[in-house]
Order: C-alpha cells, then sequence, then structure tokens
C-alpha cells in the first residue's frame, strides 16, 4: 500500500495484515490492519504506531510523505503492543520526536520499551497541541479498553483518531467505509464491528456510554472517524457511533443462538426440535458448536442474539470442558441485557446441565430455569420435550425483549 491522504495533509501510513488469525487468542478469520497516521503541518506528526512486524512498511509509506527526521511529534494513543511493539524501531530512525501520551501510557511504555534518552510528555484530557495550521487536542478513554487509551481529535479535520475504538479487524484492500461497501455488504462491515466490540468492548458498555455522551457534550464536529485497526469512517461516521450507542445499550436482535457442543451426539440431536420450537414461535436460531468453532466466534453470535441455550453433555458429573471454557470466557466479558437456558444430555449420574446453570448465574446474566435434561439418546418423546423446550424459551425471549425496543 501507498500512504493515503484522508484529509488535506493528513495520511494514513500503517499496514495491513493480511495473514493474522490469531490475535492474542481471538480469532482474527479477515485479519486486521494497523492503521497510523502522519500529519504534515509545520510540525510534522505521527500519531500512533504499529506492530513491530509492520515498521518497515509504514516507515516507507511515511518516507514516501516526508524525512523521518523531520518529525517532530509522535502521538501515542494507546500502548497494546499491537500498536507499540514497533516504537523502539520508530523512534531510533526519529530520535528528536518528543512522545505525548496519557500519564498511564507512559507507565506502562516504560515497561514495553527501553525508553531511556527519549522525551516523552503527559497529556491528559483538555489538553491540546499546535503544529501549524493543526491543533491536536486530546480526549483521555481509560478502559476504552485499557488504563492508558486516550483519543486524539482534530478540530479543523473534523477528524478523530480513535484508536482501537470504532475499529474491525480487517484486511482489506479498502481503507474507507464507502469504498468498503462498494465491494462488499453492509451485513460484513456490521459484523466485523460487532465482532470487535463483542470480544473487546463487551465490559465497557456503561463506560462508552459516558464517553459518548462527554463526545456529544463538547460540541465535536466530527466527519471522519479514523480507528486504529480496519476502514476509516468517512462517508457515514454516524453509522458506527449509533452502533456503538445502540450497543452500549444493550441493543440485539430478536434470536436465539444454541452454543453447544456433544460427545455422542444425545445433546446435538436435541438441538433439532428446539431449534424447531423457536423457529415456531417466530424467532430466528442459528446453531454454532464449540469444537469446531473459535470462541470469539461464539462470543460474537452470543453477542448478536437477544438469548442464548447453551446446551453441554454431562461428562464425570460436570459440564463439557469447551462448554465450560466458554462461559468462563464469557464470564470475564461481563455480559449484560442477555437471557440464557441450558440443556443437555447425560448417561448415569447427570451435573452438566446444573453445572452450566450455575456457571451462567456466575455471569448475572438472567437465566430460564430448569434446564432440560436427557438420558441418554433422546427418543420421540423427548424430541417433543424439546420441541416444546424451544418454544417456551422463544415465548419468554420475546417478552424478555420487549424491553429494549423503543
Ligand atoms: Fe489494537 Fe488494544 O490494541
Amino acid at each position: 500500500m501507498k500512504p493515503i491522504e484522508i484529509k488535506p495533509d493528513i495520511y494514513w501510513v500503517g499496514a495491513i495484515d493480511w495473514a493474522v488469525r490469531d490475535f492474542h487468542g481471538y480469532i482474527t478469520p479477515h485479519g486486521t490492519t494497523y492503521n497510523n497516521y502522519l500529519i504534515k503541518d509545520e510540525q510534522v506528526t505521527i500519531v500512533d504506531c504499529v506492530k513491530h512486524d509492520f515498521v518497515s512498511t509504514s516507515l516507507a509509506n511515511i518516507k514516501a510523505v516526508v524525512d523521518p527526521t523531520k518529525i517532530v511529534n509522535l502521538i501515542i494513543n494507546h500502548i497494546e503492543p499491537d500498536h507499540v511493539s514497533g516504537i523502539s524501531e520508530i523512534m531510533s530512525v526519529m530520535p528528536q520526536a518528543v512522545i505525548y501520551i496519557s500519564e498511564r501510557g507512559k507507565k506502562g511504555l516504560e515497561r514495553y520499551a527501553d525508553t531511556t534518552g527519549w522525551t516523552i510528555k503527559i497529556v491528559k484530557s483538555g489538553d491540546s497541541l499546535n503544529i501549524g495550521k493543526y491543533t491536536l487536542s486530546f480526549l483521555e478513554t481509560p478502559m476504552l479498553h485499557w488504563p492508558d487509551s486516550m483519543v486524539t481529535y482534530i478540530k479543523e479535520a473534523k477528524l478523530l483518531i480513535s484508536q482501537d475504538a470504532f475499529g474491525q479487524h480487517l484486511a482489506t484492500a479498502q481503507r474507507f467505509d464507502d469504498e468498503f461497501l462498494s465491494c462488499h455488504s453492509l451485513f460484513e462491515l456490521e459484523d466485523a464491528v460487532k465482532d470487535y466490540y463483542a470480544n473487546i468492548l463487551m465490559p465497557f458498555g456503561q463506560l462508552i456510554k459516558a464517553k459518548l455522551a462527554e463526545i456529544v457534550k463538547l460540541g465535536l464536529e466530527i466527519d471522519m472517524i479514523a480507528p486504529d485497526h480496519g476502514i476509516i469512517w468517512r462517508e457515514n461516521p454516524g453509522r458506527i457511533l449509533q452502533m456503538y450507542s445502540d450497543m452500549a445499550d444493550g441493543k440485539a436482535d430478536l434470536a436465539v443462538s444454541i452454543i453447544y457442543d456433544t460427545m455422542w451426539h444425545s445433546t446435538e440431536i436435541m438441538i433439532f426440535p428446539i431449534m424447531e420450537g423457536i423457529k415456531d414461535e417466530g424467532v430466528p436460531c442459528n446453531v454454532i458448536k464449540l469444537r469446531a468453532t473459535p470462541t470469539s466466534v461464539a462470543v460474537k453470535e452470543f453477542w448478536k442474539s437477544r438469548a442464548t441455550l447453551i446446551g453441554t453433555p454431562t461428562i464425570n458429573n460436570v459440564m463439557f470442558p469447551s462448554v465450560a471454557e466458554f462461559l468462563y470466557h464469557l464470564g470475564g466479558l461481563r455480559p449484560k441485557n442477555r437471557l440464557m437456558g441450558a440443556f443437555g444430555s447425560f448417561g448415569w449420574g447427570g451435573g452438566g446441565v446444573k453445572e452450566a446453570t450455575e456457571s451462567i448465574k456466575k455471569t448475572g446474566l438472567e437465566i430460564v430455569e430448569p434446564g432440560l435434561q436427557i438420558m441418554y439418546k433422546p427418543t420421540d418423546e423427548d424430541k417433543a420435550k424439546c420441541y416444546e423446550f424451544g418454544k417456551d424459551f422463544a415465548r419468554k425471549v420475546k417478552e424478555y425483549h420487549k424491553k429494549f425496543e423503543k
């Protein structure tokens, strides 16, 4: 890729990672990008860095616009290694640059890099830096999604450089929303946003609402949002702001995800009549088998649906390991505003559904009880019970969903 001018004298100088499929355990089937931005002003400034593997790419993009030795400022919005693991190499070619970073960012950066000899200035919300025709204003966004996080707003360009927020793990030849949508569907774009939000930002919905309200109160004029991953919101930045507002408010599809695993197919056999019961109540349903699906994809499907049924066989009187792993991970994401249920099969002792129910309760989510347990392989009579279980769950989901409708 070449540098791309996104606003007058402001360039995307990042890199596209077509190949990454495991992003610290988060599976990224579409790869990602590491976006950083060069501002060619009286004081030449870079906003954010890239992952170490992509430093040469970003530097080549920078060199196509300016001599890196002329760079005066480096803004670091976020210190997670996908953004700062290349900083030492970057600083080696522009050691004169002053780094602007949040206080917590500085503390973390000193652990990730040898900052000896670097000039680091701490900025906080409300601080600004005039670099010529542009003024950069900083807004701290702690825990969105790390303690150090902040965003950089450029008033004269109506541009918000938003670090991870509003990003997506999408490696594409397109850099902007309108370009992407000229050759992909809106579903693909929104699915990538939801995937990112579910896996990275789910725990922070209340903070997101508060920060969005703060941006509104500040009256920031924004006509472009440039995140550190994925496409840049040029045509419709309002779309991503609305999506974040909706997701922080708990918006979800009136749908049921069935997330399950199975040993000898008995739990799997239960799914078909449960699914038919749900569908016969007019509620869409999708099914995810855990060992065939990355956890991050299951998390996304959980997030998109108003309700989820967890299916687990019993093994050694407890739930199946892959189901336990999923629920353990889900608990850490502190989910809200979703209805849950559990079902499964057992041989002689039972215990899987009971344990899954207890695990769901620990997440704080509402759960429909009792769960449904079937012994050995489901009979026709058992399948009829499954069908009614599905219908009953779907009716409760429809009722539960009403409180989120506006
Ligand atoms: Fe893209 Fe939180 O790092």
